[in-house]
C-alpha cells in the first residue's frame, strides 16, 4: 500500500478529495490538518473506521511535526490544500493568511525537500509535491478573455497575494532544488460540506432561516463555478499523472454573475422547500461591495483536457441542484456547523487517532 499526504483534508475540497481517494484508489491517506474553524472531521465521518485514512492534527508551519510525519510514513507525495481560504476574512485579518499560506507552505516545502533528498534515485523521480492553488492569483478579467497557464500573476487581495506567494515558492523549489512539483490553479468550487461563509452555502442557509441574502455591490461580478467532486478528480489525475514542473488550470466553464447564482438558488429552494408565502428571491439585499472586489474570473481548461483528458462531469445546473438537495438533506451537519458542535465531535470521535 502506497501512502500520500493530504494537507487540509478536513476542509471543503480536501475532504472531497480524501473521500474520493478512499473510495476509488488504493492510496493510504495521511490527512494533516490543524482543524481551524474551517476544518470539520464530521465531513469525513464515513471514514472514521477506515484503516487507510490516518488523521493527524498538526500545523503545516510546525517543522518538527512535519519532519516526524515524513520520517514515519515515507509518502510517495503530498497534495497540499491546507490554507486560509476566505477572501473576506483575509481583508479583515491578513496575518493568518501570511502565516499559513506563505510561511506554512515554505515549512512544508523544506520538510518535503529534506525527506525527498534522502530517497533513492527512483523514489526521488516518482515523488510529487502537488500545490493546490487558485485562479485568483491572476487578478481580474474584463468582459473578454480567460486565465490560462501562461497568464501573468496580478493578485489583488491579501488572500490571493498570499496564494501567489506560495505558488512562487513552490515553483522556486522546483527550479532551484529540483523538487518534483505540480501546481494547479482552480476556479470557484461549490458542493456539499462547504463552510457557510462562501456565497452558495451562505445564501442557502440564510434563505432557509428567512434572513437577508447579502449581494455585494450590483451582483454583476462573475465567477466560473466548478462542482467540488470534479475538482477532486482533477487533483487525483494531476497528482498521479502530471508532469513534474507543470501547471494545470482547472475550471468549470460555467460563468455566472453572482445575481444569476442567487436567483437560481432561490428558484431551486422555491421548488424543493417552498416558503409558506412568496419566493426566497424577496430576501435578496444589495449591500456594500467587497473592497477591491475582482470583477470576473474565467478559466481556459484546455491544457488539462488535452494533456490528461480531464473534463467536468457535472453541469452548473445539475451540480447546484445536488448541492441544494444536500444541504436540505443534511440538517445535522448544518446544525453542528452553525452551533459549533462540530468542534466537539473531533474530541469524541477522533482523539484516540490523533498524534
Ligand atoms: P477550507 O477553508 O474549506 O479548508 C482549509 C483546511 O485547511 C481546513 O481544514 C483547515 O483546518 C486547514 N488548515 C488551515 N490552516 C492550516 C495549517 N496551518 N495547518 C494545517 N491545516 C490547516 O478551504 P477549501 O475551500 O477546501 O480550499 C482548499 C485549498 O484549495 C486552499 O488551498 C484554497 O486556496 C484552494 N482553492 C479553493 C477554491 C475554492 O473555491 N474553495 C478554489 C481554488 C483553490
Ligand atoms: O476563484 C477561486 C476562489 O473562490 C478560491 O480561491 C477561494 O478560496 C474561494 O473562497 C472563492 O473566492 P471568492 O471570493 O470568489 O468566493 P466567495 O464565495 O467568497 O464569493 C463569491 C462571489 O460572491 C464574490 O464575487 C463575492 C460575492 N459574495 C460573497 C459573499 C460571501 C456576495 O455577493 N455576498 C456574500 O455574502
Amino acid at each position: 500500500m502506497q501512502t500520500l499526504f493530504v494537507t487540509g483534508g478536513a476542509g471543503f475540497i480536501g475532504s472531497a478529495l480524501v473521500r474520493l481517494l478512499l473510495a476509488e484508489s488504493d492510496w493510504q491517506v495521511v490527512n494533516i490538518d490543524k482543524l481551524t474553524y474551517a476544518g470539520n472531521l464530521e465531513s469525513l465521518a464515513e471514514l472514521k473506521d477506515d484503516g487507510r485514512h490516518v488523521f493527524v492534527q498538526a500545523d503545516i508551519a510546525d517543522r518538527a511535526a512535519m519532519d516526524a510525519l515524513f520520517a514515519r510514513y515515507q509518502p510517495r507525495g503530498v497534495i497540499h490544500l491546507a490554507a486560509e481560504s476566505h477572501v473576506d476574512r483575509s481583508i479583515l485579518g491578513p496575518a493568518e493568511f501570511v502565516q499559513t499560506n506563505i510561511v506554512g507552505t515554505y515549512v512544508l516545502l523544506e520538510a518535503a525537500r529534506s525527506y525527498w533528498a534522502s530517497l533513492g534515485e527512483e523514489a526521488r523521480g516518482g515523488f510529487r509535491f502537488h500545490h493546490v492553488s487558485t485562479d485568483e492569483v491572476f487578478g481580474s478579467l474584463g468582459r473578454e478573455g480567460f486565465f490560462a497557464e501562461t497568464t501573468a500573476y496580478d493578485p489583488r487581495s491579501p488572500y490571493s497575494s498570499s496564494k501567489a506567494a506560495s505558488d512562487h515558492l513552490v515553483r522556486a523549489w522546483h527550479h532551484t532544488y529540483g523538487l518534483p512539483v505540480v501546481v494547479t490553479n482552480c476556479s470557484n468550487n461549490y458542493g456539499p460540506y462547504q463552510f457557510p461563509e462562501k456565497l452558495i452555502p451562505l445564501m442557502v442557509l440564510n434563505a432557509l432561516a428567512g434572513k437577508p441574502l447579502p449581494i455585494y455591490g450590483r451582483g454583476d461580478n462573475v465567477r466560473d463555478w466548478l462542482y467540488v467532486d470534479d475538482h477532486a478528480q482533477a487533483l487525483r489525475l494531476v497528482f498521479e499523472r502530471g508532469q513534474a514542473g507543470a501547471t494545470y488550470c482547472i475550471g468549470g466553464n460555467a460563468e455566472r454573475t453572482n445575481l444569476d447564482v442567487v436567483d437560481r438558488l432561490c428558484a431551486l429552494l422555491d421548488e424543493l422547500r417552498p416558503r409558506a408565502v412568496g419566493s426566497y428571491a424577496e430576501l435578496k439585499t444589495f449591500v456594500a461591495d467587497r473592497p477591491g472586489h475582482d470583477q470576473r474570473y474565467a478559466i481556459d481548461a484546455g491544457y488539462i483536457r488535452r494533456e490528461l483528458g480531464w473534463t467536468p462531469r457535472e453541469s452548473f445546473d445539475s451540480g447546484l441542484r445536488r448541492t441544494v438537495a444536500w444541504y436540505l438533506d443534511n440538517p445535522l451537519w448544518v446544525d453542528h456547523v452553525q452551533s459549533g458542535e462540530y468542534r466537539r465531535w473531533v474530541q469524541q470521535n477522533y482523539s484516540e487517532r490523533q498524534q
